[in-house]
């Protein structure tokens, strides 16, 4: 009889066992089928989740590890963050080539694999001109979501008496995307303290958000300059492109000549935004497999490196406003801290990929040892300027000031993770030590020096 007995509880929790391990498998199963396997390698256009995947059960998650002080002895006491605006839609110029790409498949494909069928009947071009960037639902969640949080990292910084008493200030860069999301933010505070009856505000700030416009350097050397992306161009006819317009000519059965680049960029880019903004795995996804994506993936971030990373000097020089700014605020906390008192507790501000890919460059984050070009794309698979891992919608650089019995220190979270400082062994250094890391761009940087074109009047000058 207790043999009996105890054969049956074996069995009871064998079962007990199998059913749980079949329903784990059964919902990773179906998140993945919702999730498309290329995703995480759209670059600037991939979704913040992807690069934090616990989000994906739970968007309210916090890491554990993220909420302790570097001790015991010290609190949190300052907060400044520079947070890319959320997902957004496809800009003009990309909705007509998805658009190109929709029709010449219309007429032309003829493939009659299922995907085919999907795209052909099933799918409908819900793009259009006057989408042209603007924040979508998904986006204004991103924010809300980070906001929510952020706040329940940083209880003592983001707390309802500190909303309450304006000691958190938002500053956001024109565009009305960055604008929406830095209401967004402001409204997931407010969700989170049940919070009804307060209005929004923010500052415009387009000389620290958007530098880039700003800087005549940068907008004459390299945003206007046709050669300044060569590296770019080369690679778009390079062999690895060639192969992988091939592959999605041969899968749709559509003529070599008729996929140009741009048209297969198109096909990758309906896959990430199909995804990024209504969540579907879209059967254009079915176009790509890992191989294919590295390469678009690195066609992104070779423009991106050239364009904001350390592809040319002026691309970090631009962020030097910016960059002293936040060391101004930083400053201006250590300073109060010495009087009990810190005045603004935090700072969210709200920009673009091309606010935070300079300022990391200029921080020197994220440098490989090899320039990034046409020619070295299997040179740099483990590269470390990878804009997927970086800057995705909401991606967040946040600057921590910690008051320690020792004195301040400041700790770095990219994407709410730790980022170690180069060269500096401690996690969460003095903030003494991050100054002298950074003495020759805090005593520099002038970005009117940078910035300011050389006077060809003006040859001799030096010698004047
Ligand atoms: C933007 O920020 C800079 C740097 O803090 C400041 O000098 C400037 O006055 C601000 N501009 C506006 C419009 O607030
Ligand atoms: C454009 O970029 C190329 C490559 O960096 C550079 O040699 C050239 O001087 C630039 N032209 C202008 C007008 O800045
Ligand atoms: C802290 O500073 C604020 C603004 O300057 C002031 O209103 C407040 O009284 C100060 N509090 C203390 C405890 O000094
Ligand atoms: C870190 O050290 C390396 C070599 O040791 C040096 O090339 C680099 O400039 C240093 N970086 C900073 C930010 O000081
Ligand atoms: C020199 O400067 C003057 C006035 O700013 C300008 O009109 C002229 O075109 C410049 N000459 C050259 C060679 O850049």
């Amino acid at each position: 009889m207790r043999d009996i007995l105890s054969k049956s509880f074996v069995f009871t929790a064998l079962s007990f066992v199998l059913v749980r391990v079949f329903s784990y498998i059964a919902e990773d199963a179906q998140v993945a089928a919702n999730v498309p396997q290329i995703a995480v390698y759209f670059g600037t256009k991939g979704r913040y989740e992807e690069v934090n995947p616990h989000l994906k059960d739970n968007i309210l998650a916090v890491s554990k590890s993220l909420l302790n002080p570097p001790s015991a002895d010290c609190t949190a006491v300052h907060l400044t963050a520079i947070i890319r605006h959320g997902t957004r839609y496809p800009t003009k110029k990309n909705v007509k080539r998805m658009k190109d790409l929709y029709s010449l498949i219309k007429r032309e494909a003829k493939s009659t694999e299922q995907w085919m069928e999907d795209i052909k009947t099933n799918w409908k071009m819900w793009y259009t001109d006057d989408m042209d960037g603007q924040l979508v639902n998904k986006g204004k969640d991103d924010h809300k979501h980070l906001a929510i949080r952020l706040a329940k990292y940083f209880p003592s910084l983001l707390s309802k008496e500190n909303l309450r008493n304006n000691r958190i200030k938002f500053i956001t860069s024109s565009k009305h995307r960055c604008v929406d999301s830095s209401l967004a933010f402001q409204q997931g505070l407010y969700s989170h303290y049940d919070i009804t009856d307060m209005g929004f505000n923010h500052e415009v700030n387009d000389t620290l958000m958007r530098f880039f416009d700003q800087c005549r350097r940068f907008v004459e050397d390299v945003e206007n300059n046709k050669t300044a992306l060569r590296e770019v161009d080369l690679f778009k006819s390079s062999a690895e492109m060639k192969r992988v317009q091939e592959k999605i000519a041969d899968r749709l059965e559509v003529p070599y000549s008729r996929l140009t680049t741009d048209l297969t960029e198109a096909a990758f880019f309906l896959c990430a935004y199909d995804f990024a903004i209504k969540s579907e795995n879209s059967p254009w996804c079915q176009l790509f497999d890992d191989s294919d994506a590295l390469v678009l993936e690195y066609k992104n971030d070779l423009k991106q490196y050239w364009k904001r990373g350390y592809g040319y000097d002026i691309n970090r020089k631009s962020s030097c406003t910016l960059f002293h700014d936040i060391f101004r605020r930083l400053d201006q906390a250590v300073n109060e801290i010495r009087s009990g008192n810190v005045t603004e507790v935090a700072t969210i501000q709200v920009g673009h990929a091309e606010t935070l890919l300079p300022l990391l460059t200029l921080m020197d984050f994220f440098k490989d040892e090899v320039p990034l070009t046409s020619s070295n794309f299997a040179v740099q698979e483990q590269r470390t300027f990878r804009t997927s891992q970086t800057v995705p919608y909401a991606a967040n650089l946040a600057f921590l000031l910690y008051k320690c019995p020792e004195g301040p220190r400041l700790q770095l979270l990219l994407n709410e993770k730790a980022l170690d400082f180069n060269n500096i062994s401690d996690p969460v250094p003095l903030y003494e030590v991050v100054r002298e890391q950074y003495k020759a761009l805090l005593n520099g940087c002038d970005f009117q020096t940078e910035c300011e074109l050389l006077n060809l009047n003006c040859s001799k000058c030096s010698e004047l």
